[in-house]
């Protein structure tokens, strides 16, 4: 076969294979095969010098067209399979704008710091300055400063966390309170939300670790009055309804008369429904009125001073706010749960 008829087949073999490839990468090894140094056209090239010095210009003409016209099917055919494959990706890719938008889970705060936030947010804007007790403190700021006797039951081993002899868990917020007598002087008017813990046997009712907020003012002349129209104001806020409270006698060494608060049942207003057990009313916090032995070993004289107090479970408050059935499900961290507040 002469050179000539040579290079004709080669177009048409090329041309062949270039209608059968699909994409850009079948296409650049194609050129590679052909246009390579050791490729076929580089092959006719060196023919070239074994040919007759007369006909060698002529044929050297032929094949540089060649590669000429085979380099310009190869930029033609590149164009044609780039947009193919763009058409391919856009089709598979498609997106359907009419779709509805995945759901994000944002996070959020937790129940009980939800309702602790209001409260302490609350309390602020009536005049109360947040101080954070030690959760880890001694007999004598969480009971021997409070007024409780040396063998009080709550000193029992079976409800305190000791540490050892002098040191404890915090068994209530109320131990602010001598912190702050100690520190600052009257007039004092501090609310304490923080962790408590209590060795008690984990049920749906009672937890070994919980929150409250202690509260309290102690100025001259503070009265019954004061602490009557401070619960009036702070629960009425906090229930975001004008509540009616009630106060019954109770105990607490720390404060002399000593109350449990009750409010009138915010879901049946006071007829009796499953939430306030039929009594219409739902206990809320403990009060009274600061002990003069507290204020006395406090370094405050209770001829000048005195003082009222109250502190409030906030997980009890946010079981009746919600009508939860367990406590335990407050540190469970189960999603379901947590995600409806
Ligand atoms: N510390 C008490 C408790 O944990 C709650 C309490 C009752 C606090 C009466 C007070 C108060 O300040 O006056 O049960």
């Amino acid at each position: 076969m002469s050179l000539s008829e040579r290079i004709g087949q080669m177009r048409e073999h090329f041309l062949r294979e270039l209608s059968e490839l699909a994409t850009a990468k079948d296409l650049e090894s194609l050129k590679l095969k052909y246009f390579g140094k050791k490729g076929p056209i580089q092959a006719l090239m060196l023919e070239l010098k074994s040919c007759s010095s007369d006909e060698r210009p002529l044929l050297g003409k032929m094949i540089n067209d060649l590669k000429e016209e085979l380099f310009s099917h190869c930029e033609h055919s590149l164009a044609r399979v780039k947009a193919s494959e763009m058409e391919e990706r856009l089709n598979r890719e498609q997106i359907d704008p009419t779709l509805p938008g995945r759901r994000r889970f944002y996070g959020r705060s937790h129940p009980v710091s939800q309702l602790l936030d209001r409260a302490v947010d609350i309390l602020i804007g009536m005049g109360f300055s947040v101080r954070l007790g030690p959760n880890a403190d001694t007999d004598y700021y969480n009971f021997g400063g409070l007024n409780f006797a040396p063998d009080h039951p709550a000193r029992d081993m079976q409800d305190t966390f000791y540490l050892n002899t002098e040191w404890l868990l915090r068994t209530h917020t109320s131990n602010v309170q001598v912190h702050a007598m100690e520190e600052i002087e009257p007039p004092i008017r501090v609310i304490a939300p923080g962790r408590c813990f209590r060795n008690e046997t984990v049920s749906a009712r009672s937890h070994v670790f919980f929150h409250q907020i202690e509260g309290f003012y102690i100025d001259r002349n503070v009265s019954f009055a004061d602490l009557f129209a401070t619960m009036e104001e702070f629960w009425s806020k906090l229930l975001g309804e004008k509540v009616t409270t009630r106060f019954r006698p109770s105990y607490f060494p720390f404060v002399e008369p000593g109350l449990e608060v009750d409010v009138r049942c915010t879901s049946c207003k006071g007829k009796g429904c499953r939430l306030c057990k039929q009594s219409g009313w739902l206990e809320v916090c403990g009060a009274g009125m600061i002990h003069p032995n507290v204020l006395k070993m406090g370094n405050i004289d209770p001829d000048v001073y005195s003082g009222y107090a109250w502190g409030m479970g906030i997980e009890r408050l946010a079981i009746l706010q919600h009508e939860i059935p367990d406590i335990r499900m407050f540190t469970q961290n189960d999603l379901r749960f947590l995600s409806q507040f």
